[in-house]
């Protein structure tokens, strides 16, 4: 019970998102090796698709559609978005020619990590302060004993709950940053 939110929570969602960040580094690394940069340049269509795959949750949970489980919809929501952001990553790869196209993977990533903060910590850790909380008051320490001895989790569980609140504004800049990028380049190739 009294064990670290850290150890117990934060650690392994931060091995799930440096597995993120490897697959990235390894996709890039390979497509250099063989000579498939070009593969890399279209990633950012599968990708793109798949994040905006990905809003159908959110269209869900809105009630804007109205059939389809939406716990399954939520975990497809969390592998397409995860999946789509490597595939983007590894589009964006090591290249920096235009800031815009930075500024939109910027905002992805910020996005992701909200996202998966708000998803995958956010209830399980409350419900570890809340049963730390619990365990104290059995023990009979006083109020301000309890939040005291919770007091360095109880600031971690802050810091969550404002990145979970980041999560729809920054999609928001992310969408207008990446959408600027597409149409710029969709009119370098003449597709519009
Ligand atoms: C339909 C989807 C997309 C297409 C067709 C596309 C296409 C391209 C192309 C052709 C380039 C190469 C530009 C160059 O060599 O100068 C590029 C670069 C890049 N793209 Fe995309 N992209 C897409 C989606 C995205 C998204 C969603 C993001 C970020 C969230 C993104 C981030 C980047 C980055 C960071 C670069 C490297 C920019 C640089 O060289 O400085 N792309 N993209």
């Amino acid at each position: 019970m009294t064990t670290s939110l850290w150890r117990q929570h934060i650690l392994p969602f931060t091995v799930i998102l440096g597995l993120l960040a490897a697959v990235t580094v390894a996709g890039d690394f390979v497509l250099h090796r063989l000579g498939l940069v070009w593969v890399g340049r279209y990633l950012g269509i599968p990708g793109t698709i798949l994040i905006i795959g990905s809003l159908i949750y959110s269209l869900r949970k809105r009630k804007f559609i109205t059939s389809g489980n939406p716990k399954t919809l939520l975990q497809l929501h969390e592998f397409t978005a995860w999946l789509g952001s490597s595939m983007v990553l590894i589009h964006a790869g090591i290249h920096f020619n235009a800031i815009l196209p930075w500024l939109a993977t910027f905002a992805m990533g910020i996005n992701v990590v909200s996202g998966m903060v708000g998803k995958m910590l956010l209830d399980r850790s409350r419900r570890h302060v809340q049963g730390q909380r619990e365990h104290y008051n059995l023990r009979g320490l006083s109020r301000p004993e309890v939040e005291q001895a919770v007091f360095w989790n109880a600031v971690t569980l802050d810091a969550m709950t404002k990145w979970r609140k980041v999560h729809i504004p920054i999609f928001i800049a992310f969408s207008v940053l990446a959408v600027g990028h597409i149409i710029s380049i969709f009119l370098f190739w003449a597709w519009i």
